[in-house]
């Protein structure tokens, strides 16, 4: 590989099994030369196989929910102790939405459940951030990417509440971009990538259409979880400094695309 982040240090939350896009990711920064500490909510890390993860990328893991800032403080904390400094990249790869998951219609919605979706799959961003920035976690130059899907700019029926925590995740990233920026020239980004196959994207209702649909509109075809895992790299690495507040589309070209000849030709004649 390239040794794009080499000596680079960061905290990577998300891999739940080996399909997440976080879990790609923790890969990649490996083979770059990254060390990390990985996080996931404590209930998934009984689900999943990060230990298998950590093992293969000699990581340690800090439980955190990503919604509860005792434990974002203590992971900080952790992390700069386990990697020995601060910080040079985040990954936030976290979403999940109680309506889609009990079935709930957008125009149906139980609010408890729209606030805790929110809580997780948007506010714990800025939770995250502001725990960085109140501990001085991050080292210049620093770089903190979140996952984000087209539904926030353009609707998705069965997208549901996602399609507004989306929008939110990605306000935020402009607005703490600013301050973290002014403040300690750390980059603040959103990727916006193709549906992809994982635990998260398969509990959106007719998935499978959707992602066949996405692959026939994009003039290149859907970006895989791999490949987002290489477009983080490059913007966790040193070649992307003055990439910053951006929501950066990374989806073979759908958001641009407003109809393909093969999506047309299943209405033509
Ligand atoms: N799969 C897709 O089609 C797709 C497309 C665009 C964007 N995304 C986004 O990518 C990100 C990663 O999702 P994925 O597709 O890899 O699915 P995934 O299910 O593998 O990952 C979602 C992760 O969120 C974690 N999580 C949930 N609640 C949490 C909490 N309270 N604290 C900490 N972690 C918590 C889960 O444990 C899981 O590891 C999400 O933000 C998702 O919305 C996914």
């Amino acid at each position: 590989m390239y040794n794009l982040l080499k000596g680079k240090k960061g905290i990577i939350f998300g891999a739940l099994d080996e399909n997440s896009i976080a879990w790609k990711t923790a890969e990649r920064v490996h083979e770059e030369g990254g060390t990390f500490v990985l996080t996931n909510a404590p209930i998934a890390m009984r689900m999943g196989q990060i230990k298998a993860l950590a093992e293969k990328t000699g990581s340690e893991i800090v439980p955190a929910d990503a919604t509860n800032l005792e434990d974002l403080q203590a992971l900080v904390e952790k992390s700069m102790e386990i990697l020995g400094g601060k910080l040079d990249f985040v990954l936030h790869s976290i979403g999940m939405s109680v309506n889609v998951r009990k079935g709930k219609h957008y125009t149906d919605q139980n609010y408890d459940f729209t606030t805790k979706g929110w809580d997780v799959s948007a506010v714990s961003f800025h939770k995250v951030l502001q725990t960085l920035h109140k501990n001085d976690a991050m080292n210049e130059w620093g770089s903190i990417v979140a996952l984000t899907y087209m539904a926030a700019q353009r609707t998705f029926p069965d997208y549901n509440d996602m399609a507004d925590n989306k929008a939110y995740l990605e306000s935020i990233a402009r607005s703490f971009g600013y301050f973290y920026g002014k403040d300690k020239k750390v980059r603040v980004n959103t990727i916006s990538q193709s549906p992809t196959p994982t635990t998260a994207g398969q509990g959106v209702k007719g998935f499978d259409g959707f992602i066949a649909y996405a692959d026939m509109m994009s003039p290149l075809g859907n970006a895989t979880a791999g490949e987002c895992a290489d477009y983080t790299v490059s913007l966790f690495s040193d070649l992307t400094k003055k990439v910053t507040m951006q929501n950066l589309y990374h989806d073979g070209g759908f958001s641009n695309t407003g109809v393909s000849n093969e999506v047309m030709e299943k209405f033509m004649k």
